[in-house]
């Protein structure tokens, strides 16, 4: 029989789950009827061998499975700004597809100087000191592979984000971990002694932070560089939260420190400042003789970007209109009308000062029940999805947290509320 070829303008079939079906990791796993079971891989890296689906997945899947209110994932309900969604259509369809340059368009690096410029007092040369990824994920996997040497010791602190550990042992580095907890998850001189040492290349900092929603105050950031310095160590610094900042905060990146330029990698995401998680435009910002290292595990990973969204981006940044004040100022909105839902009923709610979370302290709010079987009865019993924060901690997890994520319509965050309070 010949082979069914599909036409390019058609829907690829879905199976009768629709995109839930992609969940079932197992499935690809599984013999298709009649055949001999599939042997286990013989060779899989111990790192990724036995790595479970993130909480992301796990709670997300669960929300479509059950139908429930997901104030799990990190996503707005809001598709993100029409102008930007119609720049990228009309350079797919007026622009270029083929291979942009690897660092980036031009144009785009030209526009993410500007911004830091304007907005954070970074001086920076868009040909030798910015590369553009596909996402903040890949601009940290370029880090950390070209960065860290097999046996160099890794500062991170925990919560952290699910991808920095797996990432950062692939690569052979040897974490040590800054353990933060609540209200201000902050870290001090003591604990910064008790990591640091000659051995370490490189420390990791997420601000403002997801899980905590906390941007790390100056002062911290301060200390931060001092160890920096004093122990030769570079910094790769997250800060795809940067522009998601509330009640008049503004965001300093750890490279305007004294001595920090030229040890410091800074990344950004389109897709944050903007709204648009699945857009996959990320920046890597470093000193010349960085950023040389980088762009060369860069080219090995994805090359390139997309260039329609490159040039949307740009488009973006160039003239961003209100958005950099009316988009969080929208999310503070959010927040407050989530924090204060979730207050009425008798939640302990801890502060948010950026990125699309808030956090509920179970233990203040009188649950006396870990945070991940709250989370599965939330889900499983009352509809509403959300993270449990002790998934961001590799050992001695902090389990009476659990993050709420507020960039949603108002009637989903009270519906929300309303299910949270059964729960309860
Ligand atoms: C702290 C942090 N880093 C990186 C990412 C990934 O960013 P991107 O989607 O640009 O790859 C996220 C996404 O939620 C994040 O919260």
């Amino acid at each position: 029989m010949a082979p069914k070829i599909l036409p390019l303008w058609g829907r690829w079939p879905r199976g009768p789950e629709g995109a839930g079906a992609a969940l079932d990791l197992g499935a690809h796993a599984r013999p298709r009827h009649g055949r001999r079971p599939y042997r286990e891989p013989p060779m899989v890296h111990p790192v990724f061998a036995d790595l479970p689906v993130t909480v992301f997945e796990e709670m997300s899947g669960l929300a479509r499975e059950l139908g429930a209110i997901n104030l799990g994932q990190g996503f707005p309900d809001d598709q993100g700004p029409i102008a930007l969604r119609r720049k990228a259509g009309e350079a797919l369809i007026e622009g270029s597809n083929q291979y942009p340059p690897m660092r980036g368009l031009p144009q785009l690096r030209q526009a993410v100087a500007g911004h830091y410029g304007r907005t954070q007092g970074l001086d920076l040369d868009p040909d030798r000191e910015i590369i553009v990824t596909s996402g903040a994920t890949e601009a940290l996997a370029a880090a950390f592979l070209s960065l860290i040497s097999p046996g160099d010791e890794v500062v991170l602190f925990q919560p952290l984000y699910d991808a920095y550990l797996p990432m950062v042992r692939r690569a052979g580095g040897v974490p040590r971990l800054v353990r933060l907890t609540p209200p201000h998850w902050r870290f001090d001189q003591a604990m910064l002694e008790a990591v640091f040492s000659e051995k370490t290349k490189l420390v990791v900092l997420n601000s403002p932070l997801n899980p905590a929603g906390v941007v790390t105050p100056d002062e911290d950031l301060a200390l931060l560089a001092e160890f920096c310095v004093r122990f030769d160590a570079t910094a790769v610094c997250d800060e795809v939260w940067e522009a998601v900042v509330f009640d008049g905060r503004a965001h300093r990146p750890l490279m305007t420190f004294p001595g920090m330029h030229e040890r410091t990698v800074k990344i950004g995401s389109a897709g944050k400042m903007f709204g648009m998680t699945g857009w996959k435009v990320g920046f890597l910002c470093a000193a010349p003789p960085l950023a040389r290292a980088l762009a060369s595990a860069h080219q090995f990973l994805t090359f390139t970007t997309p260039p329609n969204l490159q040039a949307a981006v740009a488009f973006g940044l160039e003239e961003p209109g209100d958005w950099f004040t009316a988009m969080p100022a929208g999310l503070q909105r959010s927040r407050d009308r989530l924090a204060a839902g979730l207050r009425e009923a008798g939640f302990a709610v801890l502060d948010s000062g950026g990125t699309y979370f808030l956090n509920v302290d179970l233990t203040a709010s009188g649950i006396d029940e870990p945070d991940r079987a709250f989370a599965l009865r939330a889900v499983r019993e009352h509809g509403v999805a959300a993270i449990p924060v002790s998934a961001f901690y590799a050992e001695d997890a902090v389990t009476n947290v659990l993050r709420l994520c507020f960039a949603k319509a108002d009637d989903v965050l009270d519906a929300a509320v309303e299910r949270l309070a059964r729960a309860k």
